[in-house]
């Protein structure tokens, strides 16, 4: 069985006299349980030899084939045709992958991608004696780690990072991983250094928890969740002087109190009540909330049943 497909490919040619992004489309005859790979490489082979794409693998294995389609990254060689076809018949949207600058057609320069990597130190600082042997670290210990050593470095994660997308300067997904997979090294000798380091700006805070890398990444990697459980090493260290991690304490003691965000004292206790530029940058805000009704009471109460939630906060520290 084949399949009539129609492909809006996102084109870019740096060479023409005035470069300029554009859309073209194709209509291609697929075998049924194609990848969106074996389409482009159809559509390159025997239609426009002049369509650029990186591929290698075709197996999910290399990394080199993540692109966006119908607005979300994926690896083209991991996804079938089929699941990507949009009901009503309209034509599969195939674009780069984001957050990187295009070389041409669907290939992108991962130069900021490998710059991220490098910036966490990706590499073991083990201290001491230097064994006969290897470094050996105890099997329980690395279970852990396990996941995210099956990164492939495909970029699906920094393509469609939310805070990529208005800050260059975050480190993103992948080498906050990366950093991840080091941190929770035993053989690592720098775990606190590498922390502090990844709580200034552009670090681990700057996450927005969004979950898209997550949800795109196809090796399960997980990259929010290391970010998730390296604030709390970075909390459980002491690094807790910034205001990401401010924020976290007091949004936890908030809701611990009374079962609910106080919208008033939350970004209070984040910045510090004398600190009067951040107080200044919230004055809109302020002034918005209270033109609509919106002003938090000054002296807000407990919920009812107030104590439950205060078992739930109990419960989830005793398994800390
Ligand atoms: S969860 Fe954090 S790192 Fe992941 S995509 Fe969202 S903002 Fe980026
Ligand atoms: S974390 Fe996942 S999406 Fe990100 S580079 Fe690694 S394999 Fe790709
Ligand atoms: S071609 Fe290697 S991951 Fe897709």
């Amino acid at each position: 069985m084949t399949m009539d497909v129609t492909l809006n490919v996102k084109r870019y040619n740096p060479d023409a006299a005035k470069p300029a992004s554009y859309n073209q489309e194709y209509r291609i005859d697929l075998e049924d349980g194609s990848s969106l790979l074996d389409g482009l490489i159809k559509v390159r082979e025997e239609m426009d030899g002049t369509l650029a794409l990186r591929c290698s693998c075709r197996s999910a294995i290399c990394g080199s084939c993540a692109m966006r389609v119908n607005g979300r990254a994926v690896l083209a060689c991991n996804t079938k045709m089929k699941d990507v076809m949009p009901k009503d018949g309209s034509p599969v949207k195939v674009e780069p992958a984001g957050n990187m600058g295009v070389v041409k057609d669907l290939i992108v320069n991962f130069d900021v991608f490998w710059g991220k990597i490098k910036a966490v130190k990706p590499w073991l600082q083990p201290e001491g004696p230097v064994p006969q042997g290897e470094y050996l670290a105890p099997n329980e210990a690395m279970l852990h780690l396990a996941g995210v050593m099956g990164c492939i470095m495909c970029g699906a994660c920094v393509s469609d990072c939310t805070v990529l997308e208005v800050d260059k300067n975050f480190l993103g997904p992948a080498a906050l991983a990366k950093a991840y997979r080091f941190v929770g090294d035993p053989r690592d000798a720098h775990e606190k250094d590498r922390l502090k380091d990844l709580t200034k700006y552009g670090g681990m805070w700057d996450c927005t928890r969004c979950m898209q890398c997550v949800q795109v990444c196809p090796k399960g990697v997980d990259p929010m969740g290391r970010i998730m459980k390296m604030r709390d090493k970075a909390l459980a260290a002491g690094y807790n002087n910034t205001y990401g991690a401010r924020h976290a304490l007091a949004f936890t003691d908030l809701v611990r109190h009374g079962g609910h965000l106080d919208e008033l004292r939350l970004p209070i206790k984040t910045f510090g009540i004398f600190n009067v530029k951040e107080m200044l940058k919230l004055a809109p805000i302020g002034m918005r909330s209270q033109m609509v009704g919106k002003v938090p009471p000054l002296f807000p109460k407990p919920i009812p049943g107030i104590q439950n939630v205060r078992r739930i906060f109990e419960k989830v520290e005793a398994k800390r």
